[in-house]
This record gives C-alpha cells, sequence and structure tokens, in this order.
C-alpha cells in the first residue's frame, strides 16, 4: 500500500480535517451569488504549512462541481503590464468556460470587447490571439491598471449572469502582489460586490496583505490605504490558519492507520499539531513502523529520520535563493528578533542590514510585526536553524570596492 500521508506541499490530503466551517462559508458564498445576493469570501492567512493550499484546491473543487468558471492563480511578482497580460490571458479563458463563443449572448459579446480593450494597453505583447479583434475603445483602456481591471471584471461578471453562472478567481501567494495590483484587485472585486454580480475572488497568503501596504504607497487620485482597508474588510472575512485543534490533529495521524492514544499525544507535541508537520511525521513513521498499530515507542524511534525529512523537505524549501549573510540573518533572529539587536549580533549596523531583511521578507521567509521584530513565517523554523547551525558565525563583511583613483 502506498503511504497514506500528504506531506508535500499543496498536496491534498485524504481527509481536511477541522475546516468545515471554512467550506460551508465558501458554499454558502456560491449559493448566495448564484441566487444575486452578496456575501463575504475569504480571504486565508497563516504560516507555511497550515493548509491554505489545500483549503484552496477544496474551493476549486467546489466550484468546479457547480461548473462555475474558475481562475486559478499562483501569484508572481510581475510588474504592472505583467500582471495584466497575466489578468487578460485568465480572463479570456473564464469568458470562454462562462460559455463557448458561438452561444455567447449581448453581454458576453461586450465582455470580450472590454477584455480586448483591456489587453489593448499592451500593445504587442497582448496574449490575446490575433482572432480576438473585439475591442470597445474608450472601455478598460484608461492604461489606469485599477479602473481597467474594474472595467473588465464587471461586464465578465455580467456575462456570467446573463449565462446563469458565476466565476472565482482563486489566488494563491497573495503576498507576492504588489500593492497597486492588489488594491487594483479590492477595488474591481468590491464594485462587482455592490453590484451583486456573480464573481468573487477568494485568496491566500502568508500574512493579510492589506496590513503590508505602506503608507502613502497609493498614487494621487486613488484610494487611500484606509480605504483599501475598509473595502477589503467588505469583501472578506479573514481565516486564519495555524495549528489543528488536538482532534484534528488526532483525525489527521490517524487517516492513515491506527495509532494509540499515546503515540497521537507524543506526534502532536513534537509536530505542534501544524499540518504539514503532522503529514511529515506521519509520513516517516508510516514507512518505518514495526506493526500495524503506532505505538509511542514508533514515534520516539522515529524523530532523527523525522528531523531529516523536514529538514530537507519542508525547511529547506524556500532557502534555494539565500546566501551566507542571509542565513546568518535568519539565525540571528532567533536569539535576537528585534531589528536592532539582530544586527547587532551579526556586528554590523542596522543601515547594512536593511537590504538583507527586506530580501528575506521579499522570498517569504520573513514577517516585520508593528514593533519591527522579525518572526518567521515558517513553524518551528527556529528549531531547524538550531539544529543545523548550533551557533552563529558571524559572515566576514564584503570590502568594499575602492572606486579607482589612479
Ligand atoms: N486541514 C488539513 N487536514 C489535514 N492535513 C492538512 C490540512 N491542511 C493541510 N494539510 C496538509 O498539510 C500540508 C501543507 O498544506 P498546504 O501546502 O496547503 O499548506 P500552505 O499553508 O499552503 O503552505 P505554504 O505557505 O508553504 O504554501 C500538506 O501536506 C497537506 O496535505
Ligand atoms: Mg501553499
Amino acid at each position: 500500500m502506498n503511504n497514506p500521508y500528504t506531506p508535500e506541499s499543496g498536496e491534498v490530503p485524504r481527509e481536511l480535517a477541522g475546516r468545515e466551517k471554512y467550506r460551508s462559508a465558501f458554499i454558502s458564498l456560491l449559493d448566495g451569488l448564484e441566487r444575486g445576493h452578496t456575501a463575504r469570501s475569504q480571504l486565508i492567512t497563516g504560516m507555511r504549512g497550515t493548509g491554505k493550499t489545500v483549503l484552496l484546491r477544496e474551493y476549486v473543487s467546489i466550484a468546479r462541481s457547480r461548473r462555475w468558471a474558475i481562475v486559478d492563480i499562483d501569484a508572481v511578482r510581475r510588474d504592472d503590464d505583467g500582471f495584466r497580460r497575466q489578468l487578460a490571458f485568465e480572463c479570456r479563458s473564464a469568458l470562454l468556460a462562462v460559455s463557448a463563443r458561438g452561444h455567447w449572448g449581448s453581454e458576453a459579446k461586450r465582455a470580450s470587447g472590454v477584455l480586448g480593450s483591456f489587453a489593448s494597453v499592451l500593445g504587442a505583447s497582448s496574449p490575446l490571439t490575433a482572432e480576438w479583434t473585439e475591442t470597445t475603445p474608450g472601455a478598460a483602456d484608461t492604461g489606469q491598471l485599477s479602473a481597467d481591471t474594474t472595467a473588465t471584471l464587471l461586464a465578465l461578471g455580467e456575462a456570467a449572469r446573463a449565462h446563469d453562472t458565476g466565476i472565482v478567481f482563486v489566488i494563491d501567494e497573495l503576498q507576492r502582489l504588489t500593492s497597486a495590483q492588489l488594491s487594483a484587485l479590492i477595488d474591481a472585486f468590491h464594485r462587482c460586490y455592490l453590484r451583486e454580480l456573480p464573481i468573487t475572488v477568494v485568496g491566500a497568503g502568508l500574512t493579510d496583505p492589506v496590513d503590508e501596504i505602506p503608507e502613502g504607497a497609493q498614487p494621487p487620485n486613488r484610494p487611500t490605504v484606509d480605504e483599501v482597508r475598509a473595502r477589503a474588510d467588505r469583501l472578506f472575512e479573514f481565516p486564519v490558519l495555524g495549528a489543528l485543534a488536538d482532534a484534528d490533529a488526532a483525525a489527521t495521524l490517524r487517516s492513515g492507520g491506527s495509532w494509540t492514544d499515546g503515540a497521537v499525544l507524543t506526534a502532536s507535541t513534537i509536530t505542534g499539531k501544524f499540518p504539514a508537520l503532522l503529514h511529515a511525521l506521519g509520513f516517516v513513521v508510516w514507512d518505518a513502523r514495526n506493526t500495524d498499530v503506532v505505538t509511542e515507542a514508533d514515534i520516539e524511534n522515529a524523530v532523527p529520520e523525522y528531523e531529516k525529512f523536514v529538514d530537507e523537505n519542508f525547511f529547506r524549501r524556500d532557502l534555494g535563493r539565500v546566501d551566507d549573510v542571509d542565513l546568518a540573518y535568519l539565525r540571528a533572529i532567533v536569539d535576537a528578533p528585534a531589528e536592532i539587536d539582530t544586527a547587532r549580533a551579526l556586528e554590523r549596523t542596522v543601515a547594512q542590514c536593511t537590504r538583507t531583511r527586506a530580501g528575506l521578507v521579499d522570498k517569504g521567509l520573513l514577517h516585520i510585526t508593528k514593533n519591527n521584530e522579525s518572526v518567521f513565517t515558517t513553524p518551528h523554523f527556529e528549531s531547524f536553524l538550531l539544529r543545523t547551525m548550533p551557533t552563529l558565525e558571524v559572515p566576514a563583511r564584503k570590502q568594499r570596492r575602492r572606486r579607482y583613483d589612479p
């Protein structure tokens, strides 16, 4: 029998434990939208490995079973043109999923024109194929991302309604969007929400992305950060995922076989009941167990293998692009999370560490709290760092290159 545990990121588990209330809220949202009533959607946040992606996968399968059109996006860092290009491409697929071209009514035809205009701003790099010649000049082609996205999504929403269906955007890794892109989406979906159109967005990110918009980031004539916040609060509930409840952790461990109560207790302590870590431990123990029932002794014997497994597969996953200074910075945070203390531990000034710190935030490894402390985005990351770097070794400072001075 294949190993029943699913430790890979985004790998859908046999049982999705403890998510029933979010599932039913999502189902009610689609129910409501199909009848012309709006309700709040969800913007899910949580540390790495807490189950954001698999919850989104569940929403995709619910929407698919109801024959909604789905725009399924893993956000990546792009400039605004790249963002517009991806949006245009995805909206095209969504419109074709709402109805085949030959069956388009007037709303869908209008949406195709608006979408053509939205993409026309990109000139030759438009992702729409040559046969997509419709445009509606004056709609969605101002070049202003927020206004153009709003016009496009409103037209798509109208088309979906006319064809008795809906469209759901499912966006993972929201923290990678820029403030302007995020607020364009919030603006646009907020307008669709007010118009009670069957088009909505459900998203997930490491932290609440609206909170990360810096003061003063919004250009003139655009909504202020407070306005974006207010719109997001109307659009979304904010489920925060973390460790599972005791019973859900036990159900997760037992989803692959029998475990004694003692084994469940020990495994819950070791993993802190975080979904990814529970599956990792289950995965390792399942391969190594001696009998059909997993006992406390099996768990204790599996700890070294478990640590090796999570170090390789979970903790190192996002460390591909970090250098020695980044690693030392992460290690320094374990004992000294305040910005000034981290810098001091590395025998540097705060200014000398600014780029390193910002880079780590950018790579999704760190989150900065309102008190300016660095916190890890991965549960149990401290233990990993302590295991792999027992002491902090301060990297030598690079010599500044001297200007050529004859
Ligand atoms: N509700 C749940 N019940 C049981 N297992 C779960 C649950 N949610 C997630 N898992 C398991 O946890 C692991 C991590 O899930 P997932 O990749 O969705 O987390 P994530 O929050 O998206 O992490 P990341 O931020 O790294 O993308 C997977 O192995 C998945 O099978
Ligand atoms: Mg994920």
